[in-house]
């Protein structure tokens, strides 16, 4: 027997207590029933982050930000990702659900607990219709661009798609290469404003003179006077031909105020030569026992033995250590300046 329960007669505040206890997938099944429910759940300021992301597909993803112990991504109750299949590819036998975005009635599998695939001719444009739905639905932004597709024009799509929607982006992740002028296009297109994490090459004669919480590149060409340039929290470089002398004048330029916003600096060398490193540098070896951690952003934390630690003319500290890296002969080089940033400070 079923036993309707009268969810919209509610209170309020009763009506909040329900929702919290849904995950996204109910969450947005209730707002599909009626303009009423989409009314109610507007309300409720749940605002999770949105990614747009292809890889063999597109999909969109929302995640609402909660203090829990981690689970399988698979199962995680709050993340939904919604992927977009070819229509062609819909089998009309099995068990389907009809969901109506904005007046497109559209085939929907549940693939996992928190996966659904949605059947669209023009996966374009599901991405537009369901994207509209989704932001307007929570009052939110798409938050990250996530670019894996070996499809050549998709990215440059994406790419317009998102800034036709809004100004800027706040993270922007593009790995898979196919030319240089869809790598220019991408990135004057998007104006990242937090995070930018390039796998693809850049060429030699763009502006890098990046301002940003965190970034992370590749770029063989770049000189110690691009590095300069930066001014971001968080700088990852994989490979670099950047040799100690280079480095040497970067610490040289924090000890005297440079760079205020660093916290981590990390990047390859092809070796570590000590006294060229640290030549006319104040600095002190510091042995430590036990690993000391770096917290270097909400998800990573670097363990820190011994390192070289030196201060600068702000009565900041800086940690300089290395070790090998395990797939080259090169050496991972990475400087932290405290307080981390969880506010831990040098002494503890
Ligand atoms: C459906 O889920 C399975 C894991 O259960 C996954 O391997 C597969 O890639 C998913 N399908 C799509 C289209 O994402």
């Amino acid at each position: 027997m079923c036993v309707a329960f009268p969810i919209l007669l509610l209170p309020i505040v009763a009506f909040r207590e329900i929702v919290r206890l849904l995950d996204l997938g109910e969450i947005i099944k209730l707002s599909l029933c009626s303009r009423k429910c989409k009314t109610l759940v507007k309300t409720q300021h749940l605002r999770p982050m949105l990614t747009i992301g292809v890889s063999h597909l597109i999909s969109i993803t929302i995640k609402r930000c909660a203090k829990q112990p981690k689970v399988d991504d698979t199962e995680d109750p709050n993340k939904l990702k919604f992927c977009f299949v070819d229509f062609s590819s819909f089998d009309g036998h099995v068990e389907t659900m009809y969901w109506n975005f904005d007046g497109h009635r559209v085939p929907v599998l549940q693939n996992t607990s928190n996966s659904y695939l949605i059947y669209w001719e023009n996966s374009l444009m599901g991405t537009q219709t369901v994207t509209s739905f989704l932001t307007d639905l929570f009052n939110i932004r798409i938050d990250r661009l996530s670019l894996f597709t070996r499809e050549p024009r998709v990215s440059k799509k994406l790419a317009d798609l998102v800034m036709s929607r809004q100004d800027s982006i706040q993270s922007l992740v593009y790995k898979v290469y196919h030319n240089a002028e869809e790598v220019d296009y991408v990135l004057d297109k998007c104006k990242v404003t937090d995070t930018l994490i390039l796998g693809v090459p850049i060429s030699p004669n763009r502006d890098i003179r990046f301002r940003l919480n965190k970034i992370q590149l590749d770029v063989p060409w770049l000189t110690i006077d691009n590095l300069i340039e930066f001014d971001c929290c968080d700088i990852l470089i994989v490979v670099t031909k950047l040799s100690n002398q280079d480095m040497n004048r970067f610490l040289k330029s924090w000890v005297n105020g440079g760079f205020p916003r660093l916290r981590s600096l990390s990047l390859q060398l092809k070796q570590v030569e000590f006294e060229v490193l640290t030549e006319g540098l104040d600095g002190t070896v510091v042995r430590r026992d036990q690993r000391r951690p770096y917290v270097l952003n909400e998800k990573e934390t670097r363990w820190i033995s011994n390192s070289w630690d030196i201060r600068n003319n702000e009565n900041c500290v800086a940690s300089v250590h290395w070790y090998d890296t395990m797939y080259n002969p090169n050496k991972w080089f990475n400087i932290v300046a405290w307080p981390d940033f969880n506010g831990n400070p040098y002494e503890l």
